[in-house]
């Protein structure tokens, strides 16, 4: 039987590395479309070699029509689109730039999947759609919310997807709203790659832990939570690039639009972090208390109930092991892709 063909916007970055390499594992033909803005040509040979397997590689970006009816020449089962920018605080100070890559990008491409009758895709939203929860773990019938221009594009495009499964009764699509993704593939040859100083909390520790950076700063202490840090749900990258095949296997079976939390269910504070990462690297990660960061959440964490009902999908990798596959990559790539 032919292999079914995947696009990957976007599969040149962390999580689409990852799930591209589960894809390959599973069988799919890969064809993977990225314009380097925030990711490298490495990255995707790496895939290659872990996965023993080559990627059809276009090179452009999603918006770009020219490129999108190229791509769409060659057979295109369903698509995974990552493709997009990502940063909170750069999505306050560059809105246009956010809704015009994350909204108007996935537009262009379902224009161009419209062209070639291609009606499933799955869709990396995320959990921050919900912005302040009003109750904890939370569940996908929560209100969504969004705080900042990255939010908004993220629940803009679930709304456009909810409607363009409306419209044809054959189009098929899977929203995914990611908690915290963290740690790399355990073999260290791919991994998170920030182009600068980390926003997030783990790449910075595995950076202060290789050396690039000196100390760690926790954004407040003196939250509600157990020990006054921030709490959130962080999930290893392979159980969310595993997640993305089952998803996708899913709007091979079903057509209509599903919303789907990816999470552990599990809340994890900064210094039950620190010390996670610790044990696992033994690494110390020399650390400051400083102000809270403006706009963050006292906690977040997932009910992922409905992943396993509807998708078979539950997180099965531990904190401890995300560390250790974290710091497994960042120790022998410390300068990422450039190494
Ligand atoms: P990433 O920046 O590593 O990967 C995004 C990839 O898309 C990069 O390779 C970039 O070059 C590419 N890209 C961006 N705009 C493009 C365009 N217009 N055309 C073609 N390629 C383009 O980010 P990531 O962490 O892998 O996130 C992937 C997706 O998951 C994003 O949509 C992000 O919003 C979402 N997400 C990420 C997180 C997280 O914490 N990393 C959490 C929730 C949701
Ligand atoms: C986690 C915790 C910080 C850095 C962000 C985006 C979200 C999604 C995932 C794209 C918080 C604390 C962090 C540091 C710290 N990305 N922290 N010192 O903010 O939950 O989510 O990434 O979709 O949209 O908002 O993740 O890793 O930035 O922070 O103390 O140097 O670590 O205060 O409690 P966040 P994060």
């Amino acid at each position: 039987m032919t292999a079914k063909s995947v696009l990957v916007t976007g599969g040149a970055g962390y999580i689409g590395t990852h799930t591209m390499v589960e894809l390959l594992a599973s069988g799919y033909d890969v064809v993977c479309l990225d314009n380097f803005s925030n990711s490298s040509p490495e990255a995707i040979k790496r895939v290659e070699k872990i996965a023993g397997k080559r990627v059809t590689t276009v090179i452009g970006d999603v918006r770009d029509r020219e490129v999108m009816s190229r791509v769409f020449k060659r057979p295109i089962d369903g698509v995974i689109h990552f493709a997009a920018l990502k940063a909170v605080g750069e999505s306050v100070a560059r809105p246009v730039d956010y809704y015009g890559n994350n909204v108007g990008g996935t537009l262009a491409l379902l224009d161009a999947m419209h062209e070639r009758k291609v009606q499933r895709v799955v869709f990396s939203s995320s959990a921050t759609v919900y912005g302040i929860p009003d109750k904890l773990p939370i569940a996908e019938d929560a209100a969504v919310r969004p705080v900042n221009p990255y939010g908004h594009t993220k629940a803009m495009v679930e709304q456009i997807l909810r409607d363009w499964c409306d419209a044809r009764a054959e189009h098929a699509a899977v929203s995914l709203r990611y908690f915290n993704p963290i740690g790399a593939h355990p073999s260290g040859a791919i991994g998170e790659d920030p182009h600068d100083v980390p926003n997030n909390l783990f790449p910075f520790i595995t950076q202060v832990a290789v050396g690039k950076l000196d100390k760690l700063t926790v954004w407040g202490n003196d939250w509600p939570t157990l020990d006054g840090t921030g709490v959130r749900d962080y999930l290893h990258v392979m159980d969310l690039a595993r997640g993305h095949v089952t998803a996708l296997e899913y709007t091979f079976a079903h057509t209509g639009c599903a919303t789907v939390n990816l999470g552990t269910g599990r809340a994890t504070s900064v210094l039950q972090m620190i010390a996670a990462f610790e044990a696992a690297s033994g690494k110390k990660i020399p650390y400051v208390i400083g102000p809270r960061r403006t706009g963050d959440i006292a906690a977040c964490w997932a009910n992922p109930s409905l992943a396993q009902q509807l998708l078979g999908w539950q997180a099965k990798q531990s904190i401890e092991q995300a560390c250790a596959d974290g710091w497994r990559w960042q120790q022998s790539n410390p300068n990422g892709y450039r190494s």
